[in-house]
């Protein structure tokens, strides 16, 4: 018999508080049921019905204090006219009053027979022009195919609720679900949002809202003012080396990143993939240069400030593996892939710099955009999260035109089994990567994947610790680098 799993949550209101008490119950009912890959797609959707169920009742509450009748049609517009700022302005009092009232949204989450089912009820009627609305956004919604299409049309999100419903029916959409899903249940003293999934109709789409908007409101890499203004002065001296100016920007990943995505996004420039350092250096031209530092100065596209170190040890871990990568090419018989694999190197971890360097504007206007508060905190929750920035990279990769094993090295440095294309440079960068922790301690024999060690002939740790000391050795010599664990 199939049993029936089921978790009710019930509350007075939403405020910032509940919706993380939300989070969590989610989290742990998607991760008890191994589901927790979709947690992303439905918090967002459950965080907006709630929001909009918690917004109906907040509304009745508004129209009781204002002694309008919400029933009859010229009460309901003098009374919409100031709800939004109203409830802005005194919102801890209208909790106050929406819970003396007693009115509440409750959650439950159901799981049975394979079906997953989110349902959000509050305790009043739906009126006939909010059903209105909502099944204007439904049809609406189905004109959608892409968030880019949603984005550029600017929908006026004064009210919220309209542009939430279409995400939240494309995200549905993303993950293998049709407007189907999403049923209106109404009674004469309760409304209810329900969402069924069929836990085999869900299928494995990665995109998830908030990093679709990062991609989109990142446009360049920001960069290190102090780095700027360097190679400014290079330019400005009147016998500076060319080996200076690639010096400053080799050393940088984020320089090298910028440099790379103004030749490949302009077809004009360029008509061939970069896969190296020296075709960078070949295409970079010093009026290039020049117009882009001043761009950078006149935009004041810098790193945020506060994780200036952390970005620093970043940079100087890439460099590192891009260094890596040259020995073990050469120990692999894979010499072809050294150039390639040296400027991926330096690459591979650009997501992170990103999402360390991300300015307190764009959080705003990501945060505008998608109606979620919580972006900053869901940005840095958890740096070390491999996917995050693997895909960050690599869907800034895939949108500056970057070359295609580039573009898969950056996206699966740490799941290289995952990989189906360009497997060679995606298990060389990856084990340049995990040497670097290896080599530090941080990082044990066992953590490598086996498929991986077997496919460079990597028998066991004396052989691997082999292979290390030598590095150790090479690392010295060439780049005076001394590895301390
Ligand atoms: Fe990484
Ligand atoms: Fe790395």
């Amino acid at each position: 018999m199939k049993t029936e799993i089921y978790q009710e949550l019930k509350f007075d209101y939403i405020n910032h508080d509940n919706e993380i008490i939300i989070n969590q119950e989610l989290k742990k009912f998607l991760k008890n049921h191994s589901e927790e890959k979709y947690f992303d797609n439905l918090s967002y959707i459950l965080l907006e019905i709630a929001n909009n169920a918690n917004k109906a009742n907040l509304k009745r509450v508004h129209f009781n204090k204002m002694a309008l009748n919400i029933d009859s049609d010229s009460d309901y517009k003098i009374g919409m006219n100031n709800f939004i700022q109203k409830l802005n302005q005194d919102t801890e009092k209208y909790f106050t009053l929406v819970k003396k009232t007693g009115f509440f949204v409750k959650i439950e989450l159901v799981l049975k027979n394979d079906v997953f089912k989110i349902l959000v009820t509050n305790n009043n009627k739906i009126l006939s022009t909010e059903k209105d609305r909502v099944q204007q956004r439904i049809k609406l919604s189905t004109k959608f195919k892409t968030m880019d299409e949603i984005f550029s049309t600017g929908l006026d999100t004064q009210e919220g609720s309209g542009f939430g419903i279409i995400l939240s029916l494309l995200i549905m959409k993303k993950i293998g679900l049709d407007k189907s899903f999403f049923k209106l249940n109404e009674s004469e003293d309760a409304t209810t949002f329900e969402i069924s999934f069929p836990i085999d109709v869900l299928n494995t789409e990665k995109n998830n809202i908030l990093t679709i908007a990062l991609i989109k409101e990142i446009e360049y890499v920001p960069q290190n003012h102090r780095r700027v203004i360097l190679l400014e002065e290079y330019l400005n001296q009147k016998e500076f080396t060319i080996d200076q100016i690639h010096d400053v920007i080799e050393r940088d990943p984020s320089l090298t990143c910028d440099f790379l995505r103004i030749l490949q996004s302009n077809a004009s420039l360029i008509s061939n993939k970069i896969t190296s350092m020296k075709l960078l250096w070949e295409n970079l031209d010093i009026k290039i240069l020049k117009k882009f530092i001043s761009a950078y100065k006149l935009n004041k596209i810098y790193i945020n400030d506060s994780n200036l170190k952390l970005i620093e040890y970043i940079k100087d871990h890439s460099f590192e593996v891009a260094y890596y990568t040259q020995f073990l090419a050469k120990t692999w018989n894979m010499t072809e892939l050294a150039e390639v694999a040296y400027l991926t190197g330096i690459l591979h971890d650009f997501g992170k710099i990103i999402i360390l360097s991300i300015s307190k504007e764009i959080i705003k206007r990501i945060e505008k955009i998608t109606g979620k508060k919580e972006f900053y905190s869901f940005l840095f929750q958890d740096l070390t999260d491999h996917y995050k920035h693997s895909i960050i990279g690599e869907r800034l990769a895939a949108k500056w035109n970057f070359d295609h094993a580039i573009i898969d090295a950056i996206q699966y440095h740490h799941f290289p089994l995952e990989a189906t294309g360009n497997k060679e440079l995606v298990y060389l960068i990856y084990m340049a990567d995990c040497i670097y922790y290896y080599l530090r301690n941080k990082l044990e024999y066992t953590d490598f994947e086996s498929e991986i060690l077997e496919y460079f002939k990597i028998n066991s740790q004396e052989e691997l610790d082999s292979i290390c000391d030598q590095l150790k050795g090479y690392i010295k010599e060439n780049y005076q680098i001394e590895i301390e664990a």
